[in-house]
């Protein structure tokens, strides 16, 4: 018992296991997260309907969004972003590695007759010969990688995009860094059963890279007969330090922005939303 308390409590090496794959395709987890997904006043797995709204008209307006503009929207989901810009005229890609997320996506385009292009896989794997007009990423999807899982993506991102074509995405500020706290508790059925169909003890252990400005929630479940753990890393970032990790990668942020609805940037803000290009 002592021993494995000691484990669930342990602070793994910085970005040390990859898990998302089991939290967003787990056949109870991704279920949940489906709910959570649709309900229009839940933030948690994409952000409010009002704010989807706005969002797409700001979208529309910056990047001329109509007939023969191509979209690629990394981390698509059930198609909140892919449907309202395919009823823009657009040509949309959507690539999203839960299979729940995708069959759900798929048949809105049906019902909608919306001509979308859905690819149920890892997009740190995605490859095509096709190049985009818009590249997407949209709900600090790039925080939650490595430094090397980031780069990555940002070096196929430039090598899709067209001539004068734009990377839009958004990542946690340091603002809300700040307001992290370190802290250990465990409860039965942790979050009303979000993570286990029966019974089981959930364990949260959040805790904080200080030097690197990262933050881990680490989840420990554990079953009658099994015990597994769900590692959510999220990097921070300023302004300055996301403005260098693209230029690293051959990138420019040319605008920047306090969400991906075109608020002005602020400091304060929970986040940082760019417009980036190739250099
Ligand atoms: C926070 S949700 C955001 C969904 C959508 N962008 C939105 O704002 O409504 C993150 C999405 O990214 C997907 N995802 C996370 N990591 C992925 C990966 N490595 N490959 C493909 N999809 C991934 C998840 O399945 C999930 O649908």
């Amino acid at each position: 018992m002592y021993e494995q308390l000691k484990d669930i409590n342990k602070r793994p090496g910085l970005f040390e296991f990859y898990t998302a794959e089991r939290l967003w395709n787990d056949e109870h987890i991704s279920g949940r997260m489906l709910e959570y997904h649709l309900d229009s006043a839940n933030g948690l797995a994409s952000r409010k309907e009002n704010f989807i709204n706005s969002s797409v008209k700001w979208i529309q307006a910056r990047f001329r969004i109509g007939a023969g503009v191509r979209i690629a929207d990394f981390g698509c989901g059930p198609g909140l972003y892919t449907t309202r810009l395919a009823r823009l005229g657009a040509e949309v890609t959507g690539i999203d590695f839960s299979r729940r997320s995708i069959r759900y996506a798929r048949e809105s385009a049906v019902r909608e007759n919306l001509k979308i292009k859905y690819l149920n896989q890892n997009y740190l794997e995605f490859e095509t010969d096709e190049k985009f007009d818009l590249i997407c990423l949209i709900f600090d999807d790039l925080c939650p990688l490595s430094p090397g899982q980031r780069k990555t993506m940002l070096t196929k991102f430039r090598s899709l995009l067209a001539d004068n074509g734009c990377i839009l995405l958004d990542v946690v500020s340091l603002k809300s860094y700040a307001e992290r706290q370190e802290c250990a508790v465990y409860e039965r059925r942790l979050h009303d059963g979000f993570w286990a169909q029966g019974d089981y003890y959930g364990f949260m252990n959040t805790f904080k890279y200080e030097n690197e400005k990262v933050v881990l929630d680490k989840y420990t479940i554990v079953e009658a007969d099994k015990t597994w753990q769900v590692y959510n890393w999220l990097q921070y970032f300023s302004l300055e330090s996301i403005s260098r990790e693209f230029e690293n990668n051959g990138l420019r942020v040319a605008e920047y922005y306090s969400d991906v609805a075109g608020e002005p940037y602020s400091e304060n803000a929970p986040e940082i939303a760019l417009v980036a290009v190739k250099n």
